[in-house]
């Protein structure tokens, strides 16, 4: 049997955490789970039920019937929400603050952290998100927090969004990131933030090889203790 890897990556939106997360999942075959994408997934099912972003009791039904699911293709990871595809319809700038709104919401965060746990627990996994680190897996066995300014983010948040033709400004993008990296880091629970033994990476002045082979000598680092 091969012993358990669990390699959290948390970090501000746009500080790279997909797709670095993405290419170490290919290149160690590590199981990607993308947690944001999951909160992405309840804004997507209550804005279709016409549940609001602030009704507990009708978000934690919501979670209750949420069947979510990712499937691997060569193109990519595809998500489904109650058997539908929600791949690009997660991604738009409304799904970005709707999903941070729910994110702050308690039950939601019960109802998928445990989801979260099941899918890890006993595996080699790579699980991205804001409480990674320390909520989720607090015992993983790497734990990494990756940043990089806000006008570099909001600068990469834009070439995707141009990439899917779905492009702000740069400066709303920008404001948009600093918006939500306060939501996600002043609210009452588990707040965006890096856990005590986190190996904080900024990511600013790199671009994604760098970042992937940082990672990829740490993860190796460890996963050979004890071997
Ligand atoms: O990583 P992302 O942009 O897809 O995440 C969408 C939102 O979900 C983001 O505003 C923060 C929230 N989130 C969270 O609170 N906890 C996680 N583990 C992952 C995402």
């Amino acid at each position: 049997m091969q012993k358990r890897l669990i390699v959290t990556i948390d970090g501000p939106s746009g500080a790279g955490k997909s797709t670095v997360s993405k290419i170490l999942a290919a290149r160690l075959g590590l199981t990607y789970i993308d947690t944001g994408a999951m909160y992405r997934c309840v804004a997507w099912e209550a804005r279709r039920q016409g549940i609001a972003p602030d009704d507990e009791p009708g978000l934690e039904e919501l979670c209750r019937r949420l069947k979510i699911e990712f499937q691997w293709t060569p193109a990519g990871n595809r998500v489904f929400c109650n058997g539908t595809e929600v791949t690009e319809a997660i991604r738009t700038p409304e799904m970005d603050m709707l999903a941070s709104a729910v994110s702050r919401v308690p039950a939601v965060r019960r109802a998928l952290v445990q989801r979260q746990r099941q899918m890890g627990e006993s595996g080699r996994v790579i699980l991205e998100g804001r409480d990674a680190g320390t909520v989720i897996f607090p015992d993983a066995e790497l734990k990494i927090y990756l940043d990089a300014d806000p006008e570099e983010r909001g600068r990469r948040r834009h070439r995707e969004q141009q990439q899917r033709g779905t492009a702000m400004p740069l400066a709303e993008v920008v404001a948009e990131i600093k918006k939500r990296d306060h939501n996600d880091s002043t609210r009452a629970h588990s707040p965006l933030q890096a856990a005590p033994d986190a190996r904080v990476i900024d990511t600013s002045g790199m671009d994604i090889d760098q970042v992937a082979a940082a990672i990829t000598s740490l993860i190796e680092e460890v996963d050979s203790h004890g071997n």
